[in-house]
């Protein structure tokens, strides 16, 4: 009975399932302890998960994990390398977290089921983050939500992404910041994280400047002046 009771997701995890709409079929990839699925599954939110991962290994834990929590009538573990093993009709809801965003939108790019408007796709990348927005976009998926969170004394960004043929229109600081750029209010961790955005920028610029790439040089300058008066311009809600 003890093992039964509900468990705390870490905010990070939490934040990606309040992106989870309720009554749906998910599909958690890269699933590792597959606590996200069991937390929703304990919860009544979800339908029913399938928890995916590309190894044995963490899947076999998945397992002891699943049975510990008496959701293994909801939550069954697949072996698969991405969506490779899901077809679309087992999949509503789709969350790809705590990877590279490089191999996040691989996953994405290579699975032609997620082209359709009704599926709702939330990724939590670990890196490529400016790479992973325009890439996104250019290939017709939007990001309708995008949040920041402190956990466990790091910072993340979850976004919630879909297939739409007519995407919103984004600003210049959109690459670099997401949909934080429409926002009027910052609150501690929004703010941090666009100075931890402006650092790593600064950092390049150095670099282009000591292999003598001006226009790069420039181009970035430029973002950077702008960012650095997008933080001075808002609100601050701390
Ligand atoms: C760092 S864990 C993230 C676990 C969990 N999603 C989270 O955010 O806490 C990454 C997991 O992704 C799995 N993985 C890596 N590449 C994968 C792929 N191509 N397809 C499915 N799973 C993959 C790994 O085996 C590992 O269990």
């Amino acid at each position: 009975m003890e093992n039964k009771r509900v468990f705390k997701l870490s905010p990070r995890l939490k934040l990606c399932s309040n992106m989870v709409r309720s009554g749906t079929k998910l599909v958690d990839v890269g699933t590792d302890h597959a606590y996200l699925p069991i937390w929703l599954a304990m919860n009544g939110i979800i339908k029913s998960a399938i928890a995916a991962d590309l190894r044995d290994g963490p899947l076999k834990i998945a397992n002891q994990n699943i049975l510990k929590y008496g959701v293994e009538n909801i939550v069954k573990v697949r072996l698969s390398d991405g969506l490779k093993k899901i077809s679309s009709e087992e999949a509503e809801d789709i969350v790809i977290a705590g990877m590279g965003g490089n191999l996040i939108f691989d996953i994405i790019k290579s699975t032609n089921w997620l082209k359709d408007k009704n599926k709702n796709m939330i990724i939590q990348p670990m890196s490529y983050f400016k790479e992973i927005r325009e890439l996104l976009i250019l290939n017709s998926y939007d990001i309708y939500e995008e949040k920041i969170v402190l956990s466990e004394g790091k910072i993340y960004v979850v976004m919630r992404v879909g297939y739409s043929e007519k995407i919103s229109l984004k600003g210049d600081l959109f690459p670099y910041i997401g949909l934080l750029e429409n926002s009027e209010k910052l609150n501690v961790i929004e703010y941090s994280y666009i100075e931890r955005e402006i650092r790593n920028l600064n950092n390049k610029l150095f670099g282009f400047i000591s292999m003598g790439l001006v226009n790069e040089a420039d181009k970035l300058k430029n973002i950077i002046e702008k960012l650095k008066e997008f933080i001075n311009e808002r609100n601050k809600d701390f």
